[in-house]
C-alpha cells in the first residue's frame, strides 16, 4: 500500500520525478477520451475567456485553445510540476499571448472577479479542499452568463470509492453531491450527464446572466 500511495499521491499534487511521470501519463489516452466525452456538453458555448482549473499536464488547456481559437485560455494548478508541464506543452500559444499558466490553489482563485466565461475542471475536484468553498471561488471569477464544466472519471456509484479513497487522499463525489455543492455556491441551470458504458460523469452549471 505504501508504494501505491507514493505513486498515486502524485495524482493529487504531482511532485518531483514521479510527479513528472504521472503528469505525462495524465496527458495520455485515457484522460483524452474522458475529456473529449465531457467537452461535447460545451456545445453552443462560445467563450472569449477560459480557465482550466487543476490543469495537470496541460492537455486540456491545449484542447481548449484548439476548440476556441478566438479565446484566451488560462491554466491553473497548485503543483509546480503541473504548471511547468502545461507551460511546456502550450509554449507556442503562450508566446502568441493566447495562453497563460498560473500557480494557484482553487480555494483562493486569484483571477479577477467576473473575468471568466468558461471554467473547466477535469479529474480534479476529488482533491479540492471543500467543494462548496472552492465552487464559490469559481462562481466569483465567472462572468454573469458564464459556465462551469466538471468532468470526472469516477461517478461515486460503482462501489470502488473506498478503495481509492484509502490509497489517495481524495473524495469521490456523486453527481448529486456535486450538484448540491454547486447550488449552494450560487450556480443555476445545473445539468448532469453519465457515460452510457463507462463511469464518466459531467456536470455543467451556469451563473445567472
Ligand atoms: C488527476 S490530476 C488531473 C489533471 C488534468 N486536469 C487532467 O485531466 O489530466 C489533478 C490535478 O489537480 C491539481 N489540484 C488538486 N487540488 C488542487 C487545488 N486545490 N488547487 C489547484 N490545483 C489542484 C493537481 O495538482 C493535479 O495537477
Amino acid at each position: 500500500m505504501g508504494l501505491l500511495k507514493m505513486i498515486f499521491g502524485n495524482t493529487r499534487k504531482p511532485q518531483g520525478r514521479l510527479g513528472k511521470m504521472m503528469t505525462k501519463s495524465m496527458n495520455g489516452y485515457s484522460h483524452a477520451k474522458m475529456a473529449e466525452w465531457g467537452m461535447q456538453y460545451l456545445q453552443g458555448i462560445q467563450p472569449s475567456s477560459v480557465c482550466d482549473l487543476g490543469c495537470g499536464g496541460g492537455a486540456n488547456v491545449k484542447r481548449l485553445l484548439e476548440r476556441y481559437p478566438q479565446a484566451a485560455v488560462t491554466g491553473m494548478d497548485y503543483s509546480e510540476v503541473s504548471v511547468a508541464m502545461t507551460k511546456d506543452l502550450n509554449a507556442q500559444a503562450i508566446a502568441q499571448g493566447r495562453c497563460r499558466v498560473i500557480l494557484g490553489d482553487v480555494s483562493n482563485i486569484t483571477l479577477p472577479a467576473v473575468s471568466v466565461d468558461l471554467a473547466t475542471a477535469f479529474e480534479t475536484v476529488y482533491f479540492w479542499p471543500g467543494l462548496e468553498k472552492c465552487f464559490r471561488e469559481v462562481y466569483r471569477a465567472l462572468k454573469p452568463g458564464g459556465h462551469f464544466l466538471i468532468v470526472n472519471e469516477a461517478d461515486g456509484e460503482d462501489g470502488t470509492n473506498e478503495k481509492w479513497e484509502k490509497i489517495i487522499e481524495m473524495k469521490i463525489y456523486t453527481r448529486a453531491e456535486i450538484s448540491d455543492a454547486l447550488q449552494k455556491a450560487g450556480f443555476t441551470e445545473i445539468r448532469t450527464y453519465h457515460h452510457d458504458k463507462k463511469s464518466y460523469i459531467a456536470v455543467l452549471a451556469g451563473k445567472n446572466g
